[in-house]
This record gives structure tokens, C-alpha cells and sequence, in this order.
């Protein structure tokens, strides 16, 4: 009895991350999109995810060619958070849709593994925030459906590695309402002004090497920006980021 007990103790936690993907397959469908690389398809059942850090152990459906499935929907089920580990069962997928899935947030680590992603949908969920960083490994996207979440704030630089992008929709959400039928570049102004980051994730751009330069300059616009709006409710930004400041002015300055 005395054995049986521990091993439940260490067992228990170990298992408690663990999930069961469930998924209908669908042959080819019809598509109104780009439809030459949609094929065949997990369909997601039955799901419920209301923690983080879940991670997908088995994949429960029909048996197929996990190889051939490069298309996975997630449509009205309940996933708050991204499961972790699909890649490694479907390890060519090129299109997401989650759509009317209560998903929280989405970050890089949730779309790191698809490297080759094409498509991103993610319309009618309750995101709020989006990381510059979150596309840095998926520089094949094409399409990405941000519409009808809760967007408050979006990192100044979230385009910038997807140089084969041709449509974007961030349409309803808090802080825009609009798409890239005006081109990506007027789109990213928008977001840019409309959607501004927390000092937090500039923070976090900051510590990116890359982008040091150009966010800089955003931050001394915005500084500036404030200054001539004599808006004294607002922390002034060269108390926040001290140090980062002095630089930043010299670097204009040269
Ligand atoms: C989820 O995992 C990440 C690391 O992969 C960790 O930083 C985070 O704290 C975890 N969250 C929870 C709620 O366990
Ligand atoms: C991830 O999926 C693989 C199968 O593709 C499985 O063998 C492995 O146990 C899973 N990892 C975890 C942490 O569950
Ligand atoms: C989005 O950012 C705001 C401001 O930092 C924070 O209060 C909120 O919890 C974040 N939302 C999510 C879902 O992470």
C-alpha cells in the first residue's frame, strides 16, 4: 500500500499537464482561400483548455498519415490557452484557424514549432496583447486573422519578419478596426499609433538587439509627442526608461 501511494504522489503531478487532442479528419476541402496548400485536416472535438502550459500526449480521431495533415481548425470549442507539443504529431502544418475558442493570449513559443505556417486565423477570441517577437519563426505566414478579439496593445515591430505577408485583418478589436486592404506598411502605422504597447513589452523589444535602434526612435517620438501635448498626467518616458534615454537622444542626435 505503502509503495502504491508514492508512486501516485509522483506520478500525479507529472500527468496533470497532460492532454488528449481530438480530432475529426476531413479530406481535401472546399476553400475559399489560396486553395492549393489546404489538404487534409484535423478537425479539433471536444476540447477544453483553461490552464497554460497544457501539453498534448495523444492525439485520439481516425488513424492517418499525421505527415499528410496540414491544416488544423480549432472552431467553438473551449481552449483559453494554446496546447503545447501538436507540432510533434502533425509536424506540416501550414494553416491554424481557432476561431470562437475563448483563447487568452498567443504568443511565440505557442507558434515557434510550425515553422511552416502560412495561415493564421484567430478570429473571436478574447486576445489582448500581441509581442513583437510572436512571428519571428513562422516568416512564411501569408495571411494572418487577428479580427474580432479584445486587441489593446500590439508590438511596434509584429510585421516586420513576414516579408511574404498579402492580407492582414485586425478588424474589431479595442484599439483598431481595420485591415491591410490600404497596403501592410499603412497598416502598421496604424497599429503603431493606435495600439501602443505597454511599457513592458517595449521593455522586452528593447533587450532585442535588432530592433534597439528603431525602437529608440519610436520611444523619442513618443516622448516628444507628449511633450507637445504638455500631458502631465503621463509619466514622463525618461524616468521610466532612464538610462536607455540619454542613449537614445545621442543616437538621434548623430
Ligand atoms: C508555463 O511554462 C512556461 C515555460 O515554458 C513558464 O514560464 C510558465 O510559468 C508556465 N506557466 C504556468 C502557469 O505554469
Ligand atoms: C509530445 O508528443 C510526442 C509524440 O509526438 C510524445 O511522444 C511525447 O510524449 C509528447 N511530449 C509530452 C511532454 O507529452
Ligand atoms: C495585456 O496587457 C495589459 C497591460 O500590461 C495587462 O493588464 C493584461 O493583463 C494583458 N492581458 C493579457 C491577456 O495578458
Amino acid at each position: 500500500m505503502k509503495g502504491i501511494k508514492i508512486i501516485f504522489l509522483t506520478i500525479l503531478p507529472a500527468l496533470s499537464n497532460a492532454l488528449t487532442f481530438n480530432c475529426m479528419y476531413f479530406d481535401k476541402e472546399v476553400c475559399n482561400y489560396n486553395c492549393q496548400y489546404y489538404s487534409e485536416t484535423c478537425k479539433a472535438v471536444n476540447m477544453i483548455i483553461t490552464k497554460p502550459n497544457q501539453t498534448v500526449n495523444k492525439i485520439f480521431g481516425l488513424n492517418r498519415d499525421k505527415d499528410q495533415v496540414h491544416v488544423l481548425k480549432i472552431h467553438d470549442q473551449l481552449i483559453r490557452y494554446f496546447p503545447m507539443n501538436i507540432s510533434s504529431f502533425f509536424p506540416n502544418i501550414e494553416v491554424i484557424q481557432i476561431w470562437s475558442s475563448g483563447l487568452k493570449t498567443l504568443s511565440q513559443k505557442d507558434l515557434a514549432p510550425f515553422t511552416q505556417l502560412r495561415e493564421l486565423s484567430v478570429s473571436r477570441n478574447e486576445i489582448e496583447n500581441l509581442s513583437s517577437d510572436i512571428f519571428e519563426m513562422n516568416q512564411n505566414l501569408i495571411k494572418i486573422d487577428f479580427s474580432r478579439n479584445r486587441l489593446k496593445h500590439v508590438g511596434y515591430f509584429i510585421l516586420k519578419p513576414l516579408k511574404h505577408l498579402i492580407y492582414v485583418d485586425f478588424y474589431q478589436n479595442d484599439c483598431i478596426n481595420h485591415g491591410s486592404q490600404n497596403g501592410i506598411e499603412a497598416l502598421t502605422k496604424k497599429l503603431r499609433k493606435k495600439c501602443k504597447p505597454t511599457l513592458e513589452m517595449m521593455s522586452e523589444d528593447l533587450t532585442r538587439l535588432n530592433e534597439r535602434v528603431e525602437m529608440l526612435e519610436l520611444i523619442a517620438a513618443e516622448k516628444s509627442h507628449r511633450n507637445r501635448r504638455c500631458d502631465s498626467d503621463l509619466v514622463p518616458l525618461d524616468t521610466l526608461f532612464p538610462s536607455i534615454f540619454i542613449g537614445s537622444e545621442n543616437q538621434i542626435e548623430n
